[in-house]
């Protein structure tokens, strides 16, 4: 299975020449060397006009869609709008609408179904807010996944992408740092471990799951270097297409070597 890195633009950049520059940047860099990794870049929905002709070498997701499929819901994209623009993924529970805008687990659940209803790959961010002993992450985790996972098919919870995400490790939240490749290893064990609950035996190591929170060039070979860490949400590194593309290349060159 292909390492996945999923670039999170988040509210940027502000021009839709920019967004252009970057994109093309990357998609040319990926035309090249990388036959281990695959990229995913989740834009602002205004520049996934612009995005959807530079699909050749990478794919495009949103950052959000309503749980509701169309009609009333002033100022909300829905998945068929997102899905005409080539955007075949959503980021889905990402700390800062939860923080930010009141998201629930059980909104992203319902999120989650409509997403996959208009086949989108949700890639789903779990991870606690608080710094907290490590035992409870994992019951912070263990109770987000089981609602946000709520009635799903063991089908449907294959088609997901998991994050290990905790808010504390995103660059841009105060006092930030990122987790330890050993702390995302062991999180990212703990949500396979909850994946094999609900799963056939076997099953659950062939779904990704990946690790976001300040992942760039200085540090992606602490987290590259282990096996089943699947890859990388990136954040404020994904607007640099040179720190971006050393992400890339990081875990590609690691996948190759095992
Ligand atoms: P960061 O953001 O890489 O800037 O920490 C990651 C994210 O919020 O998804």
């Amino acid at each position: 299975m292909k390492k996945l890195i999923i670039a999170n633009w988040k509210m940027n950049p502000q021009t839709v020449e920019e967004a252009r520059h970057l994109v093309s940047a990357i998609e040319h860099r990926m035309s090249s060397v990388v036959d281990n990794v695959e990229v995913v870049i989740c834009a602002p929905f205004v520049y996934l006009p612009a995005l959807s002709h530079y699909t050749h070498h990478l794919s495009l997701g949103a950052q959000n869609i309503s749980w509701v499929e169309h009609g009333a819901m002033t100022g909300e994209i829905s998945a068929s709008q997102v899905k005409q623009w080539k955007a075949n993924y959503v980021i889905l529970g990402h700390s800062e609408r939860r923080l930010n805008l009141g998201e629930t687990d059980s909104i992203v659940n319902a999120k989650i179904f409509t997403a996959l209803k208009y086949k989108l790959t949700p890639i789903v961010c779990l991870g606690a807010e608080e710094d907290a002993t490590k035992d409870e992450m994992k019951a912070i985790v263990t109770k987000q996944f089981n609602k946000v996972t709520k009635h799903l098919e063991p089908k449907e919870l294959e088609n997901i992408i998991y994050v290990y995400e905790p808010t504390w490790s995103i660059s841009t939240s105060r006092h930030s740092y990122p987790a330890t490749g050993e702390h995302a290893l062991e999180l990212i064990n703990h949500i396979y471990s909850l994946l094999e609950k609900k799963l056939a035996k076997g099953v659950a190591r062939n779904i990704r799951v990946l690790y976001g929170g300040t992942v760039n060039k200085d540090n992606v070979h602490e987290y590259a270097k282990y096996p089943e860490i699947d890859g990388a949400l990136v954040g404020a590194a994904s607007l640099d297409s040179d720190n971006f593309w050393q992400v890339v290349t990081e875990f590609n060159r690691e996948s190759v070597h095992k």
